[in-house]
């Protein structure tokens, strides 16, 4: 890639962050995109259920030897937890720190905590005879912790280094 072509995208890039710092708001987006579950994301979970469990590149090893990383989580915990019976041991990473709380805040079963209950009962309902609340505390068994990131970084987990 040319580095003026390089240098483009990166802009691009440093410029969608400043409009995430800016004007992202978790609640807002669970309200808007995640209030129920609309046939796009049960594709999404649907897919990524599949990739786990049949992905002959992602199932080869043990499971008690995979580890799980998601970049850019938000506050959304649904696509981890397609995840959850599939490794063990799962870090989620996210820029925003208000994105980072409110995914601690239902990992941690907090009152405040958003609702998730509709995408755990359909991922459930991939694995029976699982409930929705097995998949949840599977998904917060797995779970280690979520770190900051950042992609415009040349070591986007830095200064996190995992072993
Ligand atoms: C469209 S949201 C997707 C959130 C979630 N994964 C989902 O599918 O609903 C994109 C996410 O990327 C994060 N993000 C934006 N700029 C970033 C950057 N430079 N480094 C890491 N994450 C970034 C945002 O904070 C936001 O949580």
């Amino acid at each position: 890639m040319s580095e003026e072509c390089e240098g483009d995208i990166t802009s691009r890039v440093r410029e969608i962050r400043r409009q995430y710092e800016g004007e992202f708001d978790p609640k807002e987006y669970h309200a808007t995109y995640y209030h129920t579950l609309d046939e796009e994301v049960k594709f999404f979970l649907k897919c990524y259920h599949d990739a786990f469990n049949t992905e002959s590149l992602l199932t080869g090893r043990s499971p008690r030897q995979r580890r799980l990383l998601e970049f850019g989580c938000g506050p959304v915990p649904v696509y981890a937890a397609a995840a959850a019976y599939y490794t063990a041991s799962l870090t989620m990473c996210e820029i925003l720190p208000k994105n980072r709380e409110e995914l601690q805040a239902w990992m941690e079963g907090g009152e405040e905590a958003l609702d998730w209950t509709p995408f755990f009962t359909y991922l459930a309902s991939l694995m029976p005879p699982r409930n929705g609340e097995e998949v949840a505390e599977r998904l917060r068994d797995v779970f280690q912790l979520v770190l900051p990131c950042d992609l415009t970084q040349r070591e986007p987990l830095s200064p996190i280094r995992q072993k």
